[in-house]
């Protein structure tokens, strides 16, 4: 189903919630476009495995807000994230313009991180409203999503330790095979 371009009028948190509902719908099926996308251009095998198993999860979290939009009676429609659009954008251009693996795999890391932290937010969020609104089960099923992405973002976090570790070091070879020791003279 394409997403849906109308906007809707917003006139209370019944409505707000529905939209970002749909906008999440929209952003995780963005996602997983993304995450097959990325695991095409990286040549780190644990950055491969991490995003096949966010495939995965990201599948169930597809669900599970679909179930959200049952227990809404309402049918599961998606309207365009504008913030994943352009943050897939932006992992474009950099996968572009990297001009090794080292800088590439950092920029998809980064990049896999942008979407992480907009989910989170937005997922937080909702775990919030869906209480306010007496929706438990959609609060209980957004907070089991929320835990993934937090959880994914702490392994991004410590992949892409490992790979500034890696660039440095690579610099460093490089400044030695030009002569240097790789330190700037004091
Ligand atoms: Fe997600
Ligand atoms: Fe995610």
């Amino acid at each position: 189903m394409p997403p849906e371009k109308q906007p809707m009028a917003l006139k209370s948190l019944d409505n707000l919630f529905v939209h970002f509902l749909r906008d999440m719908y929209h952003a995780e099926k963005q996602a997983l476009r993304q995450m097959r996308m990325l695991a095409r251009k990286t040549d780190n095998e644990e950055l491969k495995e991490l995003l096949e198993t966010h495939r995965e999860e990201t599948e169930g979290q597809i669900e599970r807000l679909e179930k959200v939009f049952d227990h809404l009676d309402m049918r599961a429609r998606g309207s365009t994230c504008e913030a994943i659009v352009g943050i897939h954008e932006e992992a474009k251009e950099i996968l572009e313009e990297a001009a090794d693996e080292a800088t590439r795999n950092a920029g998809i890391v980064a990049s896999l991180q942008a979407v992480e932290h907009y989910e989170i937010a937005r997922y937080g969020t909702m775990v919030e409203w869906a209480k306010s609104l007496g929706h438990d089960e959609a609060a209980k099923l957004f907070e089991e999503t929320l835990a993934e992405e937090k959880a994914t973002d702490a392994k991004l976090s410590k992949v892409a330790r490992k790979h500034i570790n890696e660039m440095a070091k690579s610099r460093s070879r490089e400044d030695a095979g030009k002569g240097g020791n790789g330190r700037k003279a004091a």
